[in-house]
């Protein structure tokens, strides 16, 4: 299984089904880079409890993982190209984000933007030593089964950063162990804004299009999207420029000359949202309809999707042994005492 370009590592923290931004952010990117790189994907259950720590909220993160793995089948990767796992699988990762989590300091963690978003977001008002420590946990991720690679949504970019950083440190004061690893962030992959105009389409805004949303919830969504807000008449000419109907138009509608056509009355004044709002609707439920397909075989075989899960952490775990065997060694943590301290001792 071992692929010419190198090793990717990537995953999704299991808060339920996934959308169209997780879409356009990565999924689409395995299922492109699954053929020629060995791409490591990842469930990550730890990084759930970071913000869902309750004994309730474990056992949705369970069912939720089941949905998360089905929707990435779901969006074209395929389960014998890849090693797809659950974190928890793997509980080496959890020594080595002890380990990392002496090579970085509080203040620069808590320089970590997505910190302040998700505490904003969910009203946490002091955030736990793990969800401060979340991009550790990250670091431990990727570094863990030594990815070069990691193809994640802009807003995972100052995880990456920290993984770097933590890579370096570690390489320098003690041993060559790990990768610099570079973040994947595609230039034309939007950051893909929310049906109500917000700068991020996310489930718990509620402003999202979900990869098992039906026909009709499409519709309706896309029907009540945010628009120009300054346009009340068809006949008033509309912006197309940062419009969230034409940005989606743009990534899913293949007919550019529709799109085109459409622009150009908008600006114009000539034609009215809600031709424009069902053409994307139509547009979105024939890019979303082979996903609900696939979305629909594998929800009918749950057994299987674990078997996948349990098949991905049989190849990750041994692999990640050998790194934390050697971040070990590498840091002289390898016996109990070496021979130098007995030396010393005597
Ligand atoms: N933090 C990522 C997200 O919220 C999920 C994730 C966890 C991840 N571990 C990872 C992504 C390692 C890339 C690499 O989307």
């Amino acid at each position: 299984m071992s692929k010419q370009k190198g090793r990717i590592l990537t995953g999704d923290r299991p808060t339920g089904k996934l959308h169209l931004g997780h879409y356009v952010g990565t999924l689409v990117n395995r299922a492109k880079f699954q053929h020629d790189y060995d791409l490591f994907l990842l469930v990550a259950d730890y990084h759930t409890l970071t913000t869902h720590p309750e004994k309730e909220d474990v056992i949705v993160t369970r069912q939720h993982a089941m949905d998360v793995v089905i929707d990435n089948y779901a969006a074209g990767v395929e389960p014998d190209k890849v090693t797809h796992y659950l974190q928890s699988d793997v509980p080496e990762t959890a020594e080595l984000t002890l380990l990392f989590s002496m090579l970085t300091t509080v203040p620069r963690l808590q320089r970590v933007p997505t910190l302040k978003d998700v505490m904003q977001n969910l009203h946490i008002e002091e955030p736990s030593a793990g969800l401060l420590n979340y991009p550790v946990l990250q670091a431990a991720d990727i570094l863990i089964v030594k990815g070069n690679l990691v193809p994640v949504g802009k807003d995972q970019a100052s995880h990456v950063e920290v993984t770097r950083e933590i890579a370096r440190r570690f390489n320098r004061r003690f041993d060559e162990v790990f990768p610099v690893p570079k973040a994947f962030i595609p230039e034309d992959a939007p950051l893909l804004v929310g049906t109500d105009g917000q700068a991020k389409m996310s489930k718990s805004l509620g402003n999202a299009i979900m990869l098992s949303d039906d026909a009709e919830t499409v519709r309706k969504k896309v029907m009540t999207m945010y628009t120009d807000p300054k346009r009340i008449h068809p006949t008033d000419p509309g912006t197309v420029e940062g419009n969230p109907v034409f940005m989606y138009h743009d990534i899913f509608n293949p007919d550019k000359a529709q799109i085109d056509d459409f622009k150009e009355r908008y600006r114009a004044g000539k034609v009215g949202d809600v031709e424009v709002k069902k053409a994307l609707a139509k547009a979105l439920n024939e890019f979303l309809d082979p996903i609900r397909e696939r979305r629909r075989f594998l929800e009918q075989r749950p057994d299987d999707v674990v078997d996948i899960l349990r098949a991905g952490a049989a190849r990750a775990r041994p692999i990640a042994q050998e790194t934390v065997a050697q971040a070990r060694e590498a840091m002289g943590l390898t016996s109990p005492l070496t021979k130098e301290v007995i030396e010393l001792y005597r």
